[in-house]
């Protein structure tokens, strides 16, 4: 299906199942954080597509984007979202805390505006407005990158600095307003770095694929986050390919969660856009028309805005062949 073809489905058409309105009909396997709504609400969000989700929790929502096995999509994933979350009128700063290996900046094209860090910051070089690098296309986004690529992180750099460049953030001094939400892409593994990270964190969202070794890494993940005190969880399952569930040879979405047991943020399917968007650093999201991937990516923002989830829903398929593993809402 092409993505002019998708724009002519409503939201909330069946007929897509990656694109189920935030919202809607939903329950979670285990709602670990999920706030039980009034229905009329979930009714008035399908009915009001268009309006502006409502900011659920309070400010800045300290965000991580983790998943312990690497390659998974961590930082498209905060592209996409952060990008999304800007568009839709939210004040948001996204964090590389990649030390080393940083490319947020790449992925959103900033890289050559990158001119200080927050280790400059931190040693007084700087002052933190000037390592905040705007976005060209939605001002009210920006990247704050730890460290300069290939440098190691630096003696004394842990969670606490990070705490402090968040308060620093909440009450800053430049006359910008204070973010809304502060995304932190975490790097991959469970070492320094990860626990870096985590450590302002206040919510999390676990990208995975539907393959064992990253559902491995991701349930060892959830077991630190929540020793860390960060109790909401929700996961995005990313590069999705149903031709493959079909075939009985990708786990479904379904499966996934029921081995995680965390509320589904999202579902992204796999998308040669996402490689293409990423090598000229236009995030997915910005695209026109928008691509199947970048529309889960801003259904996944609004569900984060509102703290909802989806559900991974059985789908009857060809009679013949019986019921497979699906996912929609
Ligand atoms: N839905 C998708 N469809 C196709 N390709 C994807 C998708 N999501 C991510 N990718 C590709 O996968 C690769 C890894 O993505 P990304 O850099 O976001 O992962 P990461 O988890 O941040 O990696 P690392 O652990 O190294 O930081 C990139 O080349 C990206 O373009
Ligand atoms: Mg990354």
């Amino acid at each position: 299906m092409s993505a002019l073809q998708l724009l002519s489905l409503k939201p909330h058409s069946s007929s897509y199942p990656f694109l189920s309105p935030p919202s809607i009909f939903s329950k979670t396997l285990k709602p670990k954080t999920h706030q039980p709504k009034n229905p009329k609400t979930h009714i008035v969000s399908v009915l009001q597509w268009n309006r502006k989700p409502q900011l659920s929790g309070p400010t800045p929502r300290v965000v991580v984007i983790t998943s312990g096995k690497g390659g998974v999509g961590k930082t498209t994933t905060t592209a996409n979202v952060g990008l999304s979350l800007a568009r839709l009128g939210f004040s948001v700063v996204a964090i590389d805390a990649d030390v080393g290996l940083r490319n947020l900046d790449l992925l959103l094209g900033l890289e050559n505006r990158v001119n200080y860090t927050a280790v400059e910051v931190l040693a007084g070089d700087c002052r933190l407005d000037q390592a905040l690098v705007r976005d060209k296309r939605w001002s009210n986004f920006e990247l704050l990158c730890i460290s300069k690529p290939r440098s190691k992180l630096p003696l004394g750099f842990g969670g606490k600095a990070l705490i402090w460049l968040v308060d620093a953030l909440k009450s800053r001094s430049d006359g910008r307003r204070p973010p809304d939400f502060v995304l932190i892409d975490c790097p991959a593994g469970i070492d320094a770095g990860f626990i870096t990270a985590i450590t302002p964190a206040n919510e999390a969202v676990l990208v995975t694929t539907p393959d064992i070794t990253a559902l491995r890494d991701a349930d060892r993940v959830t077991g630190l986050l929540e020793c860390d005190g960060i109790k909401d969880i929700k996961m995005i399952v990313n590069r999705v390919r149903t031709d493959l569930i079909r075939g009985e040879d990708m786990m479904s979405v379904l499966d996934v969660q029921e081995m995680l047991g965390l509320a589904l943020l999202g579902v992204i399917p796999e998308d040669s856009e996402v490689i293409r968007s990423t090598n000229r650093g236009y995030p997915l999201v910005l695209n026109k028309p928008p691509t199947l991937a970048g529309l889960a990516f801003e259904q996944a923002a609004w569900r984060l805005v509102e703290q909802d989830s989806m559900k991974a829903v059985m789908v009857e398929e060809e009679p013949k062949k019986g019921f497979f593993s699906f996912f929609g809402g």
